[in-house]
């Protein structure tokens, strides 16, 4: 019994002690569930850092498609090429009302935030590509986007970064 006690009460420690390192370590599991609603829609909270040139975006940003039916399916690549990239957050909205819409399918290297129709990074390691698939919803058609940041590390990212749609793949899945 005692020896549960304590083992418990180490379990409550280890997890501040993660709590306070993801407080102060620009967020090694994703962008957190607020991200959605603050001010600076998009911009990572990374002190005094302040977007890239979209200009200089080193990475290519690709959706399989923009026109969605019914719980349609669409791919959307975030590839590096020679540069990796640590962290990502990810948006899908409706491209007449702006609205967050449909949801994506989560990976073990990926965190869903449902409330806001994204998905941003579950690991902080080096990328040199990562795939979405996102999911509209059953009863809805429409045209959709994609927007977000690209993180390369703490204080070099891109934030407003909007998926382009090749000319050859603008199909459902
Ligand atoms: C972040 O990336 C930029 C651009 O590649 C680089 O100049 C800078 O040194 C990097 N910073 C750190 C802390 O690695």
């Amino acid at each position: 019994m005692y020896w549960q006690l304590q083992n418990c009460c180490g379990f409550a420690i280890v997890a501040c002690a993660l709590v306070l390192l993801s407080a102060t370590h620009a967020f090694p599991d994703g962008a957190p569930a607020d991200t959605c609603v603050k001010s600076r829609t998009n911009e990572p909270n990374h002190g005094a850092a302040r977007s890239q040139s979209l200009a200089a975006l080193p990475y290519q940003v690709t959706a399989s498609g923009s026109a969605y039916g019914p719980g349609s399916q669409i791919q959307v690549t975030i590839h590096g090429h020679q540069d990796v990239f640590r962290g990502f957050f990810l948006q899908a909205r409706d491209a007449q009302t702006n609205e967050w819409i449909g949801s994506w399918y989560e990976t073990p290297n990926t965190k869903t935030i449902p409330e806001c129709s994204s998905i941003t990074h579950a690991d902080n390691r080096d990328k040199e590509q990562a795939t979405f698939v996102w999911q509209a919803p059953k009863d809805r058609q429409g045209q959709v986007y994609f927007t977000g940041t690209i993180v390369k590390n703490y204080s070099t990212y891109w934030a407003s970064v909007i998926a382009a749609v090749p000319a050859a793949s603008g199909r459902h899945l």
